[in-house]
């Protein structure tokens, strides 16, 4: 775009803003569609033109993207740990990294760890009778129904709690922290360096499993990305006329945004959704995919912004449902979506918290399908405060609150213990 004289963002009509859950929704939904398309008038194009931008950027990635895949290559970075721990990782390997905005971590574990750790969870869960108690899934979102579950919504195993204070993890949840742009204005929005512990579950899907999978969606929010203050803060290039100044890897009023509640919901903030592989994967195997352009979460965002979609409706988001990526509203972008490579045993999946994800389904699955859920959530006020109420869960084997209130393991004596944290995990609890 040539240069252009814009107007201050302080001299372009305010945003109303609902830091909690309106209660008429269609309503503020048409409300600050309105008012999003008067304010990006009002700084000099329309709303049509700020998307065409938006638009062929994402065109040129998509391209490349599916011209890679027909050439038989993937598109997901991949680097060794081995080369993160030296802190030799190449500039061009970073670069990638931003542009794709995920990665693939070779050798992050050692694979024998990855497959100890793995038969530890069994004999964790079974020395305590989990599969004779379980209940059934305790929420609808990702859980399969069925007498074993997948989802194992188990949280202290002491493999668990190792892999997320180890040495190994930490830095690489560094390394991706680092990616982000921290501080701005005199503000520090997060702690690159120190990560605050998210309890989440562990999958394991067994040999011979058929999956349905799961749908593409997001998980940063919902109607709340558009409806809030913070969130209207921290999208403020793609509403004020500077949408060539967006960065995805900006953290700028993320970690202070208001959240609408909801079942799905995470009430951290992370850098990188994540995994570590407990079993090896083959690619064609049910496996995660992304979307991988992080700017294209400018796309969804100006998206429902367009006079097709109804006028108090959002492409589909709404409270209390994860946030859906569409044939109807988005093929430009799902033509991206793009699996991850074969994985083995100790390899970590890591993707920027505002891409699009979804899991392939599988029949007659070959081999297992095993993963422990731990994201990149740099320590910053929203994840203190999360970080209280886990030291609760953690002291009495809760589910965290972020989690259906299942509480296998309050009874379960082998549990992680207190004693058992080294600094890394006292500091991402918050105690000490
Ligand atoms: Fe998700």
């Amino acid at each position: 775009m040539p240069a252009q004289s814009q107007p201050e963002a302080a001299s372009l009509p305010p945003l109303p803003h609902w830091e909690q859950t309106p209660a008429d929704l269609p309503s503020a939904i048409r409300q600050i569609k309105a008012a999003l398309r008067a304010r990006i008038a009002a700084s000099g194009r329309t709303a049509e033109e700020v998307f065409a931008v938006v638009e062929q950027q994402i065109k040129a990635e998509v391209n490349e993207i599916t011209a890679a895949r027909e050439r038989g290559e993937t598109s997901w970075p991949v680097i060794d740990y081995a080369s993160i721990e030296a802190g030799t990782v190449p500039a061009q390997a970073q670069e990638l990294l931003r542009r794709r905005g995920c990665l693939v971590v070779r050798g992050h574990f050692d694979r024998d760890q990855a497959l100890g750790w793995d038969r530890d969870i069994v004999d964790y869960v079974d020395s305590n009778r989990f599969f004779e108690t379980y209940r059934g899934p305790g929420d609808d979102f990702f859980a399969s129904v069925g007498s074993k579950p997948e989802i194992y919504p188990i949280y202290w195993s002491p493999a668990q709690m190792q892999a997320r204070q180890s040495d190994r993890m930490a830095r690489v949840q560094a390394f991706l922290n680092s990616q982000w742009k921290h501080e701005s204005g005199g503000v520090q929005w997060f702690d690159p360096g120190r990560d605050s512990l998210y309890p989440d579950r562990i999958r394991r899907r067994p040999p011979g499993a058929n999956s349905a999978g799961l749908g593409s969606h997001l998980d940063p929010g919902t109607l709340d990305l558009w409806l809030t203050q913070g969130f209207q803060q921290a999208f403020r290039h793609l509403f004020d006329g500077t949408i060539e100044r967006y960065d995805p890897w900006d953290a700028a009023y993320r970690t202070a945004a208001a959240q609408y509640p909801g079942s799905t919901m995470c009430s951290v903030f992370r850098t990188f959704q994540g995994w570590t592989a407990l079993s090896d994967m083959a690619r064609d195997q049910g496996v995660l995919h992304t979307v991988p352009i992080p700017d294209a979460m400018a796309y969804l965002m100006l998206r429902p912004l367009l006079a097709d979609v109804p006028a108090g409706d959002m492409c589909g988001v709404t409270v209390g449902q994860a946030f859906p990526a569409s044939e109807k509203w988005h093929p430009l972008l799902l033509q991206a979506l793009s699996g991850i490579p074969d994985v083995r045993a100790g390899d970590s999946v890591w993707w920027h918290c505002d891409m699009i994800h979804s899991v392939a389904p599988v029949r007659n699955q070959q081999g297992w399908g095993n993963v422990m859920y731990i994201p990149a959530a740099p320590w910053c006020p929203r994840n203190e405060r999360y970080a209280a109420s886990v030291q609760d869960a953690f002291r009495t084997g809760s589910s965290p609150s972020d989690f259906p209130a299942e509480h296998y393991e309050r009874g379960w004596p082998n549990r992680f213990q207190l004693q058992d944290l080294n600094d890394t995990g006292r500091r991402g609890l918050g105690l000490g």
